[in-house]
């Protein structure tokens, strides 16, 4: 029997520097970079993985977390099944980044299938895990997974998007 093909686009937000291209970067590619270049725009890569007999095509969006490209990143949302929500694990301020970015994007989608995820990046720069309780807290009231990752380190990269492919099948 021909296994069943399901396309699938996913984009992936946040603010600039939290490191949505490198962690692309290191589930497409298996490399890292210390001085990744700022998006600009959009860039979007294709991944095809096999799920439970099922051909699932990805097409990834890269978005640019800089200010001046906001309306780009709303317009390449549209039609996502799956929303990345992704923060810098070292900054204060993860809470309220993210949940920018949840209105921004997940609310503008206007669908209430969409699949949320939140990645706390850079966790090979931390060692007090505690710290991340209140983004826990968030990622459950909004019903997204949440991971903990490293693109550096590579740590979870493969479990994220393995993940929202099993959430997509
Ligand atoms: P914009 O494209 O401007 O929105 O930023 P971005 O979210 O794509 O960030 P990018 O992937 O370009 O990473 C920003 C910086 O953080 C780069 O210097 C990366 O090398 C670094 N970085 C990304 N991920 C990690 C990580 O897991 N650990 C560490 N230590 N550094 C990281
Ligand atoms: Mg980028």
């Amino acid at each position: 029997m021909p296994k069943e093909e399901i396309q699938a686009k996913i984009v992936v937000v946040g603010d600039s520097g939290s490191g949505k291209s490198s962690i692309i970067s290191r589930y497409k590619n298996g490399t890292f970079n210390t001085d990744s270049d700022s998006t600009i725009g959009a860039s979007f890569y294709l991944h095809t993985i096999e799920i439970n007999s099922h051909i699932l095509k990805l097409s990834i969006w890269d978005t640019a977390g800089q200010e001046r490209y906001d309306s780009i990143s709303t317009l390449y949302s549209r039609n996502s099944q799956a929303v990345i929500l992704v923060a810098d694990a070292t900054r204060d301020d993860k809470v309220e980044s993210l949940m920018k970015w949840y209105n921004k994007i997940v609310k503008q989608l206007l669908n209430d299938e969409v699949l949320v995820f939140v990645a706390v990046n850079k966790i090979d720069l931390t060692t007090v895990l505690y710290e991340f309780a209140d983004v826990k807290i968030f990622a459950d009231s909004v019903g997204a997974t949440m991971f903990l990752t490293s693109a550096k380190d590579d740590l979870n990269i493969t479990e994220l998007f393995l993940s929202v492919g099993n959430a997509i099948v």
